[in-house]
Parts: C-alpha cells; structure tokens; sequence
C-alpha cells in the first residue's frame, strides 16, 4: 500500500484506512516473521536521538533488524555534532545521504516537521518535546486492537501528566476519530491537557470530561492509560517534587476498575504504577512494548516498499 504521506510527524497523519492496513501488516509479521526477514536487506535506518529512550530507539533498530535491513545512528547527541553547533536541519541534509529513512527524537516541538522539510527520505518523529509521539499511539492502537477487539465503543481513563505527555496527546486524537469512545482525563489541575488539545478534541466533537479523581473514573473504564509525570519537562524540581506521586495504581486502584479493564503505560514508569500490579493479567504495559517492534516493522516497510502518493 502507498502512505498519502512520506513522512510520519503527527498521529493524525494517517487516515483510518492505512492505520487498518499497518495494524494487519504488523499482524502478519508477528505471525509469520521469516516471510520478511529479508524484506529490507540493503535499506538503511538512521536514528538520531537528541533525548534518551530505550523503547524508541530500540524497538525501531529491532524492527529494522528483524526486517534485515541496518541501523546507524546515534542516541547521546553529546557525541554528534549537534555538540559543536549543529542545526538540526544540517544534520538530516547530512544523514539523508546515508540512509534510507530516519526516525528522530529531539526536545523541541515541531523539530521531526522542520526536519521533514530537509529530507529527501521519510522522516518519522520519535518524540518532539511535549508534542506528539505518533509511533507510541501506532503501538497503542495496535496494543488496543490485538487485546480489545476493536478500537471503536470504549470508554478511556487517561491519568497522569496529560499537559506535557506528548504520547497521551497523540494517542488522545488517534482514538478521537473513532466511533463511540468516551475520555476521562485524571489529572492535577496543573497537569491538564494544553488548551490547543483541548479545542481541536472538542472540534472534533469527542466527549471527554475533565477530573481529578481517579477512583471514581476507573469503575467505568475499558482502558486505563498511565504516564509518567515528565519531570524533564517541569522549570523548576520543587513543583515536580510536588505533583509526582499524585496517582499511584496499586492492587487497591485496580480493584474498582472492570475485571477485563486493559492497564496500558507507554513506559518509562516510575512510581505511578506499582509492581504489585505487574501479575495482574489485566496489566498489559510490557506486551505493548514488545507489539511497539511489529507495528514498527509494519511502518517502516510500509515507508521504504510501498512508497507515498504526496511526493
Ligand atoms: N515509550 C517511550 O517513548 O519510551 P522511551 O522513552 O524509552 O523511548
């Protein structure tokens, strides 16, 4: 299949339609991985990782891998030139030379967009600050799809810090323009999502509700979604220090939730969900993580095999 687009920057960059066909691609390779264990042998992955990540990174190099194809890149940018000056777009007109797709994570949003616009070969945002995080949402729905059935009539718990979760912001307006889905947004009040999010979720005509209580909010849920509150993001420690431990899930929390209800978490955790819950089967955080490599591989054979339609 041909994307309509040759880079992935944002989750809403793919229609419906594609994101059906990524899902049953990944799917296939799950389930029938020597078909395409040579699939890409001779493309080139590059990663530039101005931020650190371990799924990220990792899952896209495994995925490549797993496709027979290779990676080069770097994940300390202290050891690129960014370090002596660099702009970013200097680097991609660079690495677009040496490689045949790239996925980038940088602090700034918009920096996978500014880098789309110097790059010859696909760009695939792996993080921009506190924007988006569309292949974490391509692993979410995916994670949704193979354990739920389907992605429409849900009702979703989303807890933590929703203001500068870039993966809950992507993830958000993917589930938004499925039919039937109902969102709870548990947050601090100095955590809510940002107001832009909050005006294109309302013109999308998505019901949400804002709260602050999570015990009332999980009875209804079908999916509890988790993050971190992302201290890299806060100006000064004290308020971080302040909010950290705001929502805790521990065997307690998970006790008024649906016996079938799905816990995700995209993953770093730090406090905010207890180990305990770990042998929960409801608990489906590390089984998303390791589906984030077949949705991957999905991407980006989709990216380099099939090509795009807006060139
Ligand atoms: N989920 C996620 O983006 O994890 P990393 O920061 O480890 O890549």
């Amino acid at each position: 299949m041909k994307l309509n687009c040759k880079h992935l920057c944002h989750s809403l960059d793919l229609s419906l339609e594609e994101l059906d066909y990524l899902f049953n691609l990944a799917k296939e390779m799950k389930k029938n991985p020597a078909k395409y264990s040579n699939s890409l042998a001779g493309h080139i992955l590059g990663t530039l990782f101005f931020e650190p990540s371990t799924r990220t990174r990792l899952s896209f190099e495994s995925a490549m891998l797993r496709l027979g194809g290779q990676v080069l890149g770097f994940s300390d940018s202290d050891q690129s030139s960014a370090k002596k000056g660099e702009g970013l777009w200097d680097t991609v007109r660079v690495m677009d030379g040496y490689c045949d797709i790239m996925v980038i994570r940088h602090p700034k949003e918009g920096s996978s967009l500014l880098a789309s616009e110097y790059s010859q070969v696909p760009v695939i945002n792996g993080g921009d600050g506190g924007h988006q995080h569309p292949t974490q949402t391509l692993t979410d729905l995916f994670t949704i799809v193979t354990e739920k059935g389907s992605l429409e009539n849900k009702n979703f718990a989303f807890v933590g810090d929703l203001k500068h979760g870039r993966t809950v912001h992507s993830t958000l307006l993917a589930l938004a323009r499925y039919k039937g889905n109902k969102f709870t947004l548990i947050s601090p009040s100095e955590l809510k999502i940002p107001a832009y999010l909050r005006e294109q979720l309302t013109k999308m005509g998505a019901e949400f509700e804002e709260s602050t209580d999570l015990k009332s909010a999980i009875s209804d849920a079908d999916v509890l979604y988790s993050t971190r509150i992302q201290k890299e993001r806060f100006f000064n420690e004290e308020d971080y220090l302040k909010l950290k431990d705001n929502y805790i899930i521990n065997n307690c929390v998970l006790s008024h939730g649906k016996k079938d209800m799905l816990v995700l978490h995209p993953l770093p955790r730090v406090n905010e969900i207890s180990i305990e819950v770990d042998s929960d089967p409801r608990a489906g955080f590390f089984r998303q993580a390791k589906l984030g490599v077949y949705i991957r591989m999905a991407l980006i054979h989709t990216l380099i095999k099939g090509g795009h339609t807006n060139a």
